[in-house]
């Protein structure tokens, strides 16, 4: 079959398809690329959840399977039942907060779980490593914290402060190894803090947007002063398409928004349009804002260089911050249903655990 399977298509694993990211990304892959058959391979940890795929059941070129990316037997199973060419690993545990009072977790998903990918794609790809990819999606955090000044580059040193970002920074190492020792090809993708439908309310935006929709305090880690570089969600998608059709093996691509905003003034923007689509009135929102203990270890500042993957692949940002944000909120007041099945059961334990003392 020299790597199509039986339907004549390429078969793309994508892992974490069913969380905030990798959803949209499969659904962009679905539905733009006939030629391929998409295999999503996710756990459904609480963060994943089908809901946020319900509209591709039923396309021809998209499979779903439950299971965990550190389970070596179902993965070295995937790769050869479904012959895959490709992966795009986006499977993670993926919120800061949890990873302080949980690292482990992080250890096992994010590091153990990507070797147990790299080790699945050397073993079916050992006769060549023609048309292969092994895609890594990672984050700007490995970078560490910027100062007031300064971008990070692709050569910036790694220097990474949570128990998340180590793993991620780690994650990255291993997948550059694997490419430097064995000869995968490997590409990888650093991003800056996204945005948009179907984030799991445990991060800044959608769960300032739930307190607010609901009169809940608004909780402010410190003074707010931190500054987070912010990117619409289908922006990322689409480099990641870029990166995955036209990036160069071994290569690193920076992504980012060009998008600085400190923590306070976008909880203040986020409340002003939150006042104008609840019909309140202006600063109504706002008086829920309330700062509280700041988190450990908690990086000042973050922002990107995307310049190479500007110049090299063409990319930019589609949205302004104004319009995603918009949109973004839109998405959560029209998507009630989805919000209350995220956030009943285990949602509200971490709640009370990550706020009660705070
Ligand atoms: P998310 O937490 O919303 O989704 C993670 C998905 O991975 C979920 O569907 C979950 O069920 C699945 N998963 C977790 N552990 C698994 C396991 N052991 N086996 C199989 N599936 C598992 O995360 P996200 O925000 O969509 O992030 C996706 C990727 O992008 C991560 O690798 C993250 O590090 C990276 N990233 C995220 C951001 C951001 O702002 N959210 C920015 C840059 C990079
Ligand atoms: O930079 C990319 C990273 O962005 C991704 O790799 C991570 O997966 C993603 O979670 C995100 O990490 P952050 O820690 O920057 O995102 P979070 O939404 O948790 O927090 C954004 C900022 O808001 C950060 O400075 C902490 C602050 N914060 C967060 C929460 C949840 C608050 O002030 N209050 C809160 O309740």
């Amino acid at each position: 079959m020299s790597g199509q399977n039986m339907n004549n298509k390429v078969s793309i694993l994508i892992t974490g398809g069913a969380g905030f990211i990798g959803s949209h990304v499969v659904r962009r892959f679905v539905q733009k690329y006939a030629q391929y058959t998409i295999i999503n391979l996710d756990k459904l940890t609480y963060a994943g959840n089908l809901e946020n795929l319900s509209d591709l059941q039923g396309s021809p070129n998209y499979r779903f399977v439950k299971g965990d990316i550190c389970d070596e037997a179902l993965v070295e199973n995937l790769f050869h039942t479904h012959d895959i060419h490709k992966v795009i690993h986006l499977a993670a545990e993926s919120h800061v907060d949890r990873s302080i009072s949980n690292p482990m977790e992080f250890i096992r998903t994010n590091i153990v779980g990507t070797v147990v990918l790299l080790n699945a794609a050397r073993n079916a790809w050992k006769n060549s490593f023609a048309d292969r990819l092994f895609y890594h999606i990672s984050t700007d955090e490995v970078y560490g914290s910027l100062g007031e000044t300064g971008l990070f580059t692709e050569d910036t040193s790694y220097d990474p402060h949570s128990p998340y970002s180590a793993s991620k920074a780690s994650s990255d190492h291993l997948v550059r190894a694997y490419h430097d020792t064995y000869g995968i090809p490997v590409v990888v993708s650093n991003c800056s803090n996204n945005y948009g439908p179907n984030q799991f309310p445990e991060k800044l935006i959608p769960l300032a947007i739930h307190n607010i929709l609901n009169n809940r305090p608004v909780p402010v880690y410190g003074s707010g002063e931190n500054v987070r570089d912010w990117l619409y969600v289908e922006d990322h998608a689409a480099a990641i398409d870029l990166v995955f059709h036209a990036g160069k093996v071994a290569e690193t691509y920076n992504i980012g928004g060009h998008n600085e905003w400190k923590n306070i003034d976008l909880i203040r923007m986020l409340c002003s349009v939150m006042d104008r689509k609840l019909n309140r009135q202006e600063g109504e929102s706002a008086k829920l804002i309330t700062f509280v203990k700041d988190r450990a270890g908690h990086d000042l500042r973050y922002a990107i260089d995307a310049g190479k993957i500007e110049r090299e692949l063409g990319w930019t940002p589609s949205l302004q911050f104004e319009e995603g944000l918009e949109r973004t909120v839109d998405w959560y007041l029209n998507n009630s249903e989805w919000i209350r099945s995220v956030t009943s059961g285990e949602y509200t334990e971490y709640y009370s655990k990550q706020y009660e003392h705070r």
